[in-house]
């Protein structure tokens, strides 16, 4: 069946299967392979995409329900020369091991911006409660999304 929707801001038609996953759409056809699969089951949040502003994971999205949808991934902040301040400040705090958790948990990091750019440690919490890491504690996941909300006020840079 023909699908239509808005990846990272471009528009895109695709042919797809009823039963491909959201996920098997961004990086299979789409070829943006930041989305990663850890569990394929809903439990890890390393396929965490944003779809109609919402936090979603890919994984459990069937590709015909996106359709009509605007779907942001990691590949749609920032950008080669610039990076968001979320990647920036990822960076900078050593947030970043393995790096297989850290798409998804980018992704749900802005959306927690987006909502409150002046989360307590309690907030970012709660907001990355479906992201797993298995290799960094969390401690410096949680200083680099502080750092990105303090650079987003203070800088004048933007969380898109
Ligand atoms: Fe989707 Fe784990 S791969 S939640
Ligand atoms: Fe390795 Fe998070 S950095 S899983």
């Amino acid at each position: 069946m023909k699908i239509s929707l808005t990846v990272n801001g471009e528009k895109r038609e695709l042919d797809v299967k009823p039963e491909t996953r959201l996920l098997d759409l961004i990086r299979d056809d789409l070829g943006l392979t930041g989305t990663k699969e850890g569990c394929g089951k809903g439990e890890c949040g390393a396929c965490t995409v944003i779809m109609n502003n919402k936090v979603v994971a890919s994984c459990l999205v069937l590709a015909p329900q996106a359709d009509g949808a605007d779907i942001k991934t990691i590949e749609g902040l920032g950008g080669k020369n610039k990076l968001h301040p979320l990647q920036q400040s990822f960076i900078e705090k050593g947030a970043v091991q393995c790096g297989f958790c850290i798409p998804g948990m980018i992704m749900s990091s802005k959306k927690l911006l987006d909502e409150n750019i002046n989360p307590t440690d309690e907030d970012i919490k709660r907001g990355l409660s479906g992201n797993i890491c298995r290799c960094t504690g969390y401690v410096k996941i949680i200083d680099a999304v502080k750092d990105a909300a303090h650079k987003i006020k203070s800088g004048g840079e933007e969380n898109v």
